[in-house]
C-alpha cells in the first residue's frame, strides 16, 4: 500500500550523483552577497548566495578527489546537488594555488587558477562595466551594469541538470543548442558520453544519446504531451511542461507550481534521466519519474515496423504491426527482435486499377519522426491523400491533437517506421497497406468481428434482462451488484491465477466518495507514482487507507490486479490487510487497514524519531518481517516473491509490529519453480540483488537479498544509499558497471564486493544473538 511517506516522499533516490563536498568554510561572516561587481572577485572559499538562499555559487571538490577544484552552483540545502559546473573539463589543481572568479573590466566572467591562468571564461565582451549575479532561479547572469543588457547566462550552458525555466532545445537560426551532458562518473563532472537533446528534425522530440547510439526518445510533441509519455499530463499541476516552437527557438521548458517541491531533471552517468524532487522534511532527493521506464522505451527495441508492448503476459514484448511479419522468425522466438518486420504483400502504389489503403494502429507512441515530412497546416484527410499519392510514404498521423477529434497537422513517414510502442492514451497511426491486404483483412474480419459482436449483443441483452430482474428483486442493491460483477470480471480476465472464485470484499464507489469526503485534500495521506492515498472512515468507526490508482497509468492497472488477487489470498499478521476494493470505469481503488504509524523508513532514517525504536523493538520488527517473508515464500499456499521489499514498504501498527505492504510487483511461483527471468526489471535500486539488476533473474533469494539490505538499515539506521555507505561501496550503478567490465576482464572487484557484503552481513547477524 502507499503509505503517506511512500514512493513519492521517501523512495530512496539512488542514482543521482552523490558527492561529498569539501567546502572550505566561508570566509565571509553573515549573509553572502548574490552579486559580484565589476572588478570584484571571489576566491576559493567565498560564495555567492541567491537572494532567497536557494542556490549557492562557490568552489567544490567531488568526493574523494580533493586535489581538483571546480566552480559550480548547487542547491544550498543540499550541497551534493550540483546543478551547474563552469570548468568541468578544466579543474583547478590544488598545486596551482587558490582559484579566483573575477568580473573583468572587459565584461567577461573569468575563473583564474593560482598562477593567474584562465581555467574558464564566459568569453563575453562589453565596453561598459559589468556585474555578475546569481538569481534565485539558479541562473548566473552577467549584465552590463548601466543598461542591464544581458551578456551571458549559465542557463544557456547547461551541465547535466535542467532547472525550472531552463531550455532544452535549439535555435534553428543560429544553430545554438541547449542540451544536457552527463558527468563522467558520480565524482567526476567532466563531460561524459550521455547526452539529452531536442531533436528538431520532424516534430520536436527529446532524445537521449549514449555516444553515437540513440537510447531513448520521448516521442514527438503533440501539442499537449510527448507522444510516448502521456502521463506527464497527470503531474502537470506540479510541473507544467511546455514546448515552445518559434522561428528562433524550439525548446522544452518546465515550470513548477508554487506548492510543488523543488525539483531538477538530471541526466546521470548511465544516461537515465530523472526528475528528482527535494523533500525538505527528510532532507532527501526522491526520484519522481525517470526515463527510460521499461524495455519498450529502449530505442527501436522491436526494429522496423515492430511494435512493443510491456503489458503482455509473455516475455515476448515485440510483435509486428498489422500486415507485417518478422524478418527472421527464429530470431524472434529467441527474443531478438532488432531485425524487425517486413511487409507481407508489397505496396501497389497506384499502379493499374488497384490502390493501397490504410489501417489504423491505435494507442501508440508515434514512430521516430527524423526523416518525415511535416505540415502543420494540413488536415488529416489531406494527409491521407498526400501519403497515398507518394510511393515512398508508408504511414501518416496527426501532428497536433490539441483541437480534439482526430487531430490536425500532418506527419508522413517514408520507407519505414521505428520505435513504436503501446502507451495508455497513445495516438493513432495510419499504416499504408496493399489493397489485397486490406480486403484480406475484411473477409476474415467478418468472422472475427461480426460473430463476436452478435454474441456480445446477445450477451448484453441477456445481462440487461438479468439486471431488470435483479433490479425488481433487490431494489437498490442493484448498482452494487453490477459494480461487483464488473470488478470480478476485470480481475479475472488476464490474471495468471485464472478465474478461481475470489472472495473479494467489495466497497461501492459511492461509499468511498463519502468516506474520503470526495477525495478531499485534507484526507490525503500521500502520493506516489501510481496514485494517491487517502484516509477514510468506512461505516461507524472504521479507519481505512484508500489507495486510488492514477488514471492512465498502464503499469498501475497491472499492479492493481496483482495486488488485489494476491492479497485477497493471503492472511498473515505481518502482511498488510486488504479490506476491499472497488472498480468503476477508470477508477481503481484499494482499501486497506489504516496504520497510524506509517512506514518504517519514517522512523529509522529520521533523526527526531529514531529513538522511538529501541533495540528490542527493532529486533521485533526484524523478526516480524522475517515471519511475513517466510509466509510468502514457504508457508502460504503459493510461493510469492515480493520483489520490492524496502523500508518504505514496511508499515508499523500501533504496537510497532511490522506489516509488509505493496504487492504491486510481486510474482507467484508455481509448484517446483525455483527461478524466473524478466526483461522488465522493477524494484528499487539499492535493494535489488545484482543478478536481478544485470540479468533479470529472480527467486526467493532476491527477496532475501533485499531483506539483508533492510536488516543493515534497521541495525545501522543508515540508508543503503547514504553517503556514509557510499564511501566504501559506490552505488549500484557503479557496481553494475564493474560487473559489466569484469565480464571481459578479471572478476576481482565483483568478488571483493561480494565478500564485503558477506562480511558486513555476518558481522551484523553475529551481533544479534538470535
Ligand atoms: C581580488 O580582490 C582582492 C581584494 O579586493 C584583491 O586584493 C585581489 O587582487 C583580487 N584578485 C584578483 C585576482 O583580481
Ligand atoms: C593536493 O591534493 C593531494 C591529494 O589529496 C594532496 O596529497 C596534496 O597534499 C594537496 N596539495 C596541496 C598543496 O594542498
Ligand atoms: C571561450 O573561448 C575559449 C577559447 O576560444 C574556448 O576554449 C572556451 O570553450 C570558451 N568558453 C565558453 C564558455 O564558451
Ligand atoms: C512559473 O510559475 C510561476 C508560478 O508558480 C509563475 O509566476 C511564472 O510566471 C511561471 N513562469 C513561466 C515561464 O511560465
Ligand atoms: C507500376 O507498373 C509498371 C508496369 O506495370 C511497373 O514498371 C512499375 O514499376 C510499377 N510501379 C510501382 C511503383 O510498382
Ligand atoms: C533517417 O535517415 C538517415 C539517413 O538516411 C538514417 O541514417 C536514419 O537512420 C534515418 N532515421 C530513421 C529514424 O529512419
Ligand atoms: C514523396 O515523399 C518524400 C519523402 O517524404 C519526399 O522527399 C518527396 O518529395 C515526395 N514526392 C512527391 C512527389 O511529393
Amino acid at each position: 500500500m502507499e503509505s503517506p511517506t511512500n514512493r513519492f516522499l521517501n523512495l530512496p533516490a539512488m542514482i543521482f550523483p552523490v558527492l561529498l563536498l569539501f567546502l572550505r568554510a566561508s570566509a565571509a561572516a553573515g549573509i553572502a552577497p548574490d552579486t559580484l561587481n565589476n572588478g570584484g572577485n571571489i576566491t576559493d572559499g567565498g560564495t555567492l548566495v541567491s537572494s532567497g538562499s536557494s542556490f549557492t555559487l562557490g568552489f567544490f571538490s567531488p568526493a574523494g578527489v580533493p586535489a581538483k577544484r571546480y566552480l559550480g552552483i548547487w542547491f544550498t540545502a543540499s550541497p551534493d546537488a550540483v546543478c551547474w559546473v563552469a570548468n568541468r573539463d578544466t579543474p583547478i589543481s590544488n598545486t596551482s594555488g587558490v582559484g579566483v572568479l573575477v568580473v573583468g573590466s572587459t565584461g567577461s566572467l573569468r575563473l583564474l587558477d593560482g598562477s593567474g591562468q584562465t581555467a574558464w571564461s564566459s568569453n563575453t565582451t562589453s565596453s561598459a562595466p559589468a556585474v555578475a549575479q546569481l538569481l534565485e532561479s539558479g541562473n548566473l547572469v552577467v549584465r552590463e551594469q548601466s543598461s542591464g543588457k544581458m551578456l551571458w547566462q549559465s542557463f544557456d550552458h547547461p551541465s547535466n541538470t535542467l532547472l525550472a525555466g531552463m531550455r532544452l532545445g535549439k535555435d534553428p537560426q543560429t544553430g545554438a543548442e541547449w542540451s544536457l551532458t552527463s558527468w563522467r562518473a558520480p565524482n567526476d563532472p567532466s563531460t561524459g558520453d550521455c547526452r539529452r537533446v531536442m531533436d528538431t528534425r520532424g516534430l520536436p522530440d527529446c532524445v537521449s544519446w549514449k555516444g553515437n547510439a540513440k537510447k531513448y526518445r520521448t516521442g514527438p510533441w503533440n501539442g499537449l504531451w510527448f507522444s510516448g509519455v502521456p502521463e506527464m499530463v497527470s503531474y502537470s499541476e506540479l510541473f507544467s511542461n511546455q514546448v515552445v516552437v518559434r522561428p528562433d527557438e524550439i525548446a522544452y521548458i518546465f515550470n513548477t507550481s508554487a506548492d510543488a517541491p523543488f525539483s531538477r531533471l538530471v541526466l546521470n552517468e548511465v544516461g537515465v534521466l530523472q526528475r528528482l524532487a527535494w523533500d525538505p522534511a527528510s532532507r532527501v532527493w526522491n526520484v519522481f519519474v525517470q526515463a527510460p521506464r521499461d524495455v519498450c522505451d529502449d530505442y527501436a527495441m522491436c526494429g522496423a515496423f515492430g511494435l512493443c508492448n510491456v503489458n503482455t503476459a509473455s516475455t515476448l514484448f515485440c510483435s509486428c504491426v498489422v500486415g507485417f511479419s518478422p524478418v527472421n522468425p527464429s530470431q524472434w522466438s529467441m527474443r531478438e527482435s532488432g531485425g524487425g518486420c517486413r511487409r507481407n504483400v508489397p505496396l501497389e502504389c497506384g499502379n493499374g486499377t488497384t490502390t493501397d489503403g490504410f489501417r489504423v494502429v491505435r494507442g501508440v507512441k508515434l514512430p521516430d519522426t527524423d526523416n518525415t515530412t511535416v505540415d502543420m497546416g494540413a488536415t488529416l484527410e489531406q494527409c491521407r491523400v498526400r501519403c497515398l499519392a507518394n510511393c515512398s510514404c508508408v504511414a501518416y498521423a496527426a501532428a497536433d491533437i490539441r483541437g480534439g477529434g482526430d487531430g490536425t497537422g500532418c506527419v508522413m513517414w517514408k520507407d519505414n517506421i521505428v520505435d513504436v510502442r503501446y502507451v495508455d492514451k497513445g495516438q493513432d497511426l495510419y499504416l499504408r497497406l496493399a489493397k489485397s491486404e486490406l480486403a484480406n483483412r475484411k473477409r476474415t474480419d467478418v468472422v472475427k468481428i461480426v460473430l463476436p459482436v452478435t454474441a456480445s449483443l446477445l450477451a448484453l441483452v441477456a445481462v440487461a434482462l438479468y439486471l431488470v430482474w435483479i433490479c425488481k428483486l433487490r431494489g437498490r442493491r442493484r448498482n452494487k451488484d453490477v459494480q461487483k460483477k464488473a470488478m470480478v470480471g476485470y480481475l479475472t480476465t488476464s490474471h495468471e491465477l485464472g478465474d478461481e472464485n475470489l472472495e473479494l470484499p467489495f466497497v461501492s464507489f459511492e461509499d468511498i466518495v463519502t468516506a474520503t469526503d470526495n477525495f478531499s485534500e485534507d484526507n490525503m495521506l500521500g502520493q506516489g507514482g501510481f496514485g494517491k492515498v487517502y484516509k477514510g472512515m468506512l461505516g461507524e468507526k472504521k479507519e481505512v487507507a484508500i489507495k486510488r490508482l492514477g488514471q492512465g497509468s498502464g503499469q498501475g492497472a497491472e499492479e492493481f490486479r496483482n495486488e488485489v488477487v494476491l492479497i485477497a489470498k493471503l492472511q498473515h499478521r505481518n502482511l498488510v490487510r486488504l479490506l476491499g476494493c472497488c472498480i468503476r470505469g477508470d477508477e481503481k481503488l484499494l482499501i486497506y487497514e489504516y496504520l497510524p504509524n506509517k512506514s518504517l523508513d519514517s522512523f529509522i532514517f529520521d533523526a527526531s524519531r529514531k529513538h522511538v525504536l529501541d533495540w528490542p523493538t527493532r529486533f521485533n520488527i526484524i523478526k516480524g518481517i522475517a515471519r511475513g517473508l517466510l509466509y510468502l515464500h514457504q508457508d502460504s499456499r503459493l510461493t510469492i516473491i515480493h520483489r520490492d521489499l524496502k523500508a518504505s514498504n514496511i508499515l508499523l501498527d500501533t504496537e510497532m509490529s511490522p506489516k509488509i505492504s505493496d504487492f504491486g510487483m510481486a510474482r507467484i511461483f508455481g509448484g517446483n519453480q525455483q527461478l524466473a527471468n524478466t526483461t522488465r526489471v522493477v524494484g528499487t535500486y539499492g535493494y535489488m540483488s545484482p543478478e536481478y539488476v544485470t540479468s533479470g533473474t529472480f527467486s526467493v533469494k532476491s527477496d532475501t537479498y533485499s531483506f539483508g539490505v533492510l536488516l543493515l538499515e534497521i541495525v545501522s539506521g543508515l540508508k543503503i544509499i547514504s553517503t556514509q555507505l557510499i564511501m566504501d561501496f559506490p552505488n549500484l550503478i557503479a557496481y553494475k558497471k564493474d560487473l559489466h567490465f569484469s565480464r571481459h576482464g578479471s572478476y576481482g572487484k565483483r568478488e571483493m564486493r561480494r565478500n564485503w557484503w558477506t562480511h558486513r552481513l555476518l558481522k551484523v547477524i553475529h551481533s544479534m544473538k538470535f
